[in-house]
């Protein structure tokens, strides 16, 4: 049991790579919070119905007040946070031209400002266990020149510069803050992308296939667990060596 007696927040948990994390961490013996916009009842009900501690809570990453109503429900269930998965996220593919100033603007309230209210509410508690881990998610698109999604790529870049600070900001603390640069995963966010745009990042992809949320499961888990305990403020790329070309 690499997470026993510790305590996840992991937003996102209704969908793709949030919800694959919920059940391993689950199965690690870790108490999950399953947060997400759409109140994720049933990935905490299989989670309990195999034995293991789990709450649906719905909420809304880019709302601070849900963020503060989050650590409040955690805190009630569970006692306290030990780690915390910014994993929500949204994805759309507009030209800059054609992007409107409220859809760039909801892609940074969700996306980076998301991860900034879930930093600010729920390190207070890491300090004061004098350990925690954070693993924010990023995105290829962070790191290399796509096509179509600018408003995305900013928001993503936003994620890592931001990580990398608060990362040193609290390195002295034992909470370590990592960040997780997925490639092209298999995930219902794609289809808000069009199919020949994943078409065309999957054969860009060295490896020559889209990449499975277990195989970003793996990295976060390594990520929460004290493993990694000397790793911190890295943004790390699991993309089937995408990001190496
Ligand atoms: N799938 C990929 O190819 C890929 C690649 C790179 C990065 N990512 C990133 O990985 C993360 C997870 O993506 P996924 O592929 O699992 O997507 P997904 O669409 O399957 O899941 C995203 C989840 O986030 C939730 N969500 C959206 N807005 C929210 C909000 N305001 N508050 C709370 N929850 C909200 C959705 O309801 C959904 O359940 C995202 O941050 C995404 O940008 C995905």
């Amino acid at each position: 049991m690499r997470l026993e007696e510790k305590v996840a927040i992991i937003t996102g948990a209704g969908s793709g790579i949030a919800k694959n994390i919920a059940f391993r961490f689950a199965k690690e013996g870790c108490a999950v919070i399953c947060a997400d916009i759409k109140g994720e009842e049933e990935t905490a009900a299989k989670i309990n119905e195999a034995g293991g501690r789990a709450l649906a809570i719905k909420s809304d990453v880019s709302s601070l007040n849900s963020w503060e109503e989050l650590l409040k429900k955690t805190i009630d269930e569970f006692g306290t946070v030990n780690i915390l998965c910014n994993i929500a996220g949204i994805s759309e593919a507009v030209d800059i031209v054609d992007l409107t100033e409220e859809q760039f603007d909801n892609m940074i309230n969700v996306n980076l400002k998301g991860v900034f209210f879930g930093m600010k509410v729920v390190l207070p508690e890491l300090v004061k266990n004098g350990y925690g881990k954070i693993i924010n998610i990023a995105s290829l698109a962070a790191h290399v020149g796509l096509t179509g999604l600018p408003s995305y790529s900013a928001s993503k870049g936003g994620v890592i510069s931001l990580s990398r600070q608060v990362a040193m900001d609290y390195a002295d603390q034992n909470i370590q803050i990592n960040v997780v640069s997925p490639g092209i995963i298999e995930t219902p966010i794609l289809a808000n992308n069009p199919p020949e745009v994943t078409k065309a990042f999957t054969d860009a992809t060295p490896i020559g296939r889209l990449g499975k949320p277990d195989e970003i499961g793996n990295m976060v888990l390594f990520l929460a667990s004290e493993e990694s305990d000397f790793v911190t403020g890295q943004a790390i790329k699991v993309d089937g060596g995408w990001g190496s070309k």
